[in-house]
């Protein structure tokens, strides 16, 4: 924690959210009366931290349904990411997890021992168990989600990850992200919390998984190259090198950071989708689930746009303190709206104007500016305010007592 509080030294803000979390009191969920559900859980903390904190916090109408939502998709990608499993078995299985998830004792332990998610499939029967029991329509949405995914999977799966064009790299994150997005929206509306017509757009639903999907393809450059998978478009980097691998050598160094300026812009476009999205959705604690993933990864695009390390270093992260802080902030869409300017203003002042994208950048956070203005004019206070709070970050007096409270914090920690 100490070296949490270091990292946010210069961001008072920060320091000030992640004190207040480290001695909030913790919301304890309690599933000891119940063993099935209490694995359930843990195998969903297990594989997510950050999704099982926004799940747990979910209405109880919707909680149950998402997480199991959550388990079958993750199974299902635990089978498609598992490059031990040979084809023959692999597709099959693909193609139709979907019925295997109705039918009860089911479980797999062919997939190799270095497998992260293993165990989640070795103990698979209790996800179907509780699948089961959900409301039909909940078991509809999820079954119909994993048949289309699990088809998409497939064709990828034969076709080799090599994304060519940008239409192709749409329509993988389609599968693996988009129809995540079209499934929750399909549930939040079937439990009335939402009007129908969120489940309705579609287009809008889709974006939003895109832009995550995005984003992580883009930060993960080099995990995914290692693993021999290439989900940045060929259309893209083709326009910089000659293989994908070349970016990453120093010597293009500069075409590199100009590709990146070109990811970076092809993630933009879904921005505008993302606010609309978010402005239509009433629940609280939807939204909350839904905005969260967003301002993380507005916050994330920030952090790779000029960021050389993407091509040098694995598992580049944002800082623990900004991640509190945006989940602190990220309450209703005005609060999210104003995040949304903040990133994109400072994504578009960072942009070298000699990239080729730079124009278009800037067009993409304008349009953004124009449309909080309009339609979430709210935004403009809230965005005042988070500047005040990340101006004072470069203030000293603020950084010292910062520094003061972060030491007492180690100190207290030291001693106790
Ligand atoms: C989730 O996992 C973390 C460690 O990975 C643990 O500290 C935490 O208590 C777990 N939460 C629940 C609810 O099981
Ligand atoms: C929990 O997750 C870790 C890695 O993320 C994995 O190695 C471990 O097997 C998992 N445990 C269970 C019981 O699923
Ligand atoms: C991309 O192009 C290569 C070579 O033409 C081809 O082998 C591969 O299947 C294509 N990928 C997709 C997803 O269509
Ligand atoms: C993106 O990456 C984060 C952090 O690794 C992960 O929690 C999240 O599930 C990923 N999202 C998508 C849509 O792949
Ligand atoms: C824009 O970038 C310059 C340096 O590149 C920096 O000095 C300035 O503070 C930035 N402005 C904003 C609003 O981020």
């Amino acid at each position: 924690m100490a070296s949490v509080i270091l990292a946010s030294l210069f961001h008072p803000s920060e320091v000030v959210a992640l004190l207040q979390y480290k001695f909030s009191p913790k919301v304890k969920y309690d599933y000891s009366n119940d063993k099935v559900r209490e694995r359930i859980y843990y195998h969903l903390n297990n594989t997510s931290r950050s999704f099982s904190a926004v799940i747990q916090a979910l209405d109880p109408e919707l909680k149950d349904p998402i997480c199991i939502f959550y388990l079958v998709l993750r199974g299902l990608d635990t089978v498609e990411d598992d490059m031990t499993i040979d084809l023959d078995i692999k597709l099959p299985l693909l193609k139709s997890f979907h019925e295997i998830i109705y039918q009860p004792g089911w479980t797999f332990d062919k997939c190799g021992p270095k497998e992260k998610d293993r165990q989640l499939l070795v103990e698979f029967d209790i996800v179907i168990e509780t699948f089961l029991k959900l409301k039909p329509e909940y078991q509809k949405i999820i079954a119909d989600t994993t048949k289309r995914m699990g088809e998409g999977m497939a064709h990828y799966a034969t076709a080799g990850v090599h994304v060519n064009t940008t239409e192709d790299f749409d329509q993988y994150c389609h599968y693996v992200a988009g129809l995540v997005g079209l499934g929750l929206s399909g549930m939040f509306s079937a439990c009335n919390f939402e009007s129908p017509s969120v489940a309705k757009r579609e287009d809008l639903s889709n974006s939003m998984g895109l832009f995550l999907q995005k984003v992580n393809i883009t930060r993960d450059f080099l995990e995914d190259l290692r693993d021999n998978r290439h989900f940045w478009p060929k259309a893209i980097w083709g326009e910089y090198a000659d293989k994908m691998e070349d970016l990453a050598k120093p010597e293009n160094k500069e075409k590199a950071m100009e590709c990146m300026s070109h990811m970076v812009h092809n993630a933009l476009c879904h921005m505008q989708d993302v606010l609309e999205y978010l402005g239509q959705i009433k629940n609280p604690s939807v939204f909350h689930f839904c905005a969260i993933p967003q301002v993380m990864a507005i916050a994330t695009l920030n952090m790779l746009q000029g960021n050389y390390n993407i091509f040098t270093t694995e598992n580049v992260k944002i800082r623990k303190g900004e991640t509190v802080w945006l989940m602190k902030e990220s309450n209703n869409i005005d609060q999210v709206a104003a995040i949304f300017r903040l990133y994109a203003r400072q994504i578009n002042n960072k942009t070298n104007p000699l990239h080729r994208q730079f124009v278009d950048i800037g067009v993409l956070c304008g349009q953004i500016e124009q449309t909080c203005v309009q339609k979430y004019p709210g935004s403009t206070k809230e965005l005042a305010r988070l500047q005040a709070g990340v101006l004072a970050g470069q203030g000293k007096t603020v950084a010292v007592a910062a520094g003061v409270l972060g030491g007492a914090y180690a100190v207290k920690k030291y001693i106790l």
